[in-house]
């Protein structure tokens, strides 16, 4: 039996995949961690119905009481770092699907994994769609070096490009063979209209209600244009790919980034 605590648990993530937790019979869910809702029942939260795990500020304090085998952290940019710093301490394992890790935090970790002992795996994306969207994007690159990343997410995400945006264009540009010439010429009336300048490409982040979350890569190239689109129309599409995760991160060792590695 996987004991499993979830950080950020009374959050959209959280929720969805607390509900799933709930639902595994190899997997038990033994303490749930939030800022918010504190003292309610997670299993109610998730509409699993009640399942006696309280909803408790403390990641520490919770760690030491239910001795879990991994934790689960779907919190918010500004948090994760301290909370792995908690679970690195504590030899926790830990899958972290919270978005916004720089390459100084992920430096920071890496040093740590290894000290401590306890691996880390990271996935900016838990969606396989999106991670063959990846890959696919990767092999394109080779061929057709003019490309755009478009990300669409609600209103309420922190922060902008998304992580899953970033990294597709870090593994285009280590795919591409030729550079982008790009559209040099083009002034910009409207300041940012462009998008943001990353990798050697552009990037454009759209924030609107409804949205869960959308990423386009669209190449162009003489006389043709190409576009790959994944939608994630419900979170219940990270699901698989966090069970995943859990299920395989004692095989881990160190910090391990991207679903792909466990496919
Ligand atoms: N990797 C993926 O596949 C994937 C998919 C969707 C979302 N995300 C990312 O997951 C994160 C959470 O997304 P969400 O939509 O659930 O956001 P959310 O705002 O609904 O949930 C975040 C939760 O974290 C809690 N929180 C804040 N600070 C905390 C702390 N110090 N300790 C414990 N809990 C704390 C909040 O109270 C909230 O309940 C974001 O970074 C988002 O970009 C990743």
């Amino acid at each position: 039996m996987l004991r499993v605590l979830v950080n950020g648990a009374a959050g959209k993530m959280g929720r969805s995949m607390s509900a799933g937790i709930l639902a595994e019979e190899d997997m038990q869910l033994v303490a749930a961690v939030d800022q918010c809702c504190l003292g309610a029942d997670l299993g109610e939260l998730c509409g699993s119905g009640r399942c006696g795990v309280a909803v408790e500020a403390d990641l520490a304090a919770a760690i030491e009481k239910s001795q879990p085998d991994v934790m689960l952290d779907f919190t918010v940019p500004a948090a994760v770092m301290d909370n792995l710093r908690v679970a690195q301490t504590h030899k926790l394992a830990a899958v972290v699907g919270t978005t916004g890790l720089t390459k100084e935090n992920l430096e920071e970790l890496r040093a740590s994994c290894e000290k401590s002992g306890a691996p880390v795996f990271v996935a900016s994306n838990f969606a396989l769609g999106a991670v063959l969207l990846m890959r696919f994007a990767a092999e394109a690159a080779r061929y057709l070096p003019e490309y755009e990343v478009l990300e669409i997410h609600n209103e309420r995400k922190l922060d902008a490009p998304s992580g899953t945006a970033l990294t597709t264009l870090n593994m285009m540009e280590a795919q591409r063979l030729e550079d982008s010439v790009g559209a040099a010429n083009t002034r910009e009336s409207v300041p940012g209209c462009r998008g943001g300048a990353y990798a050697g490409s552009h990037v454009h982040s759209l924030r609107l209600p409804g949205a869960v979350a959308i990423q386009e890569v669209i190449f162009g190239a003489p006389g043709q244009m190409l576009s790959l689109r994944h939608e994630a129309t419900a979170r219940d599409c990270f699901y698989p790919g966090v069970a995943l995760a859990l299920r395989k991160i004692k095989e881990l060792k160190g910090l391990t980034l991207g679903l792909e590695h466990l496919l």
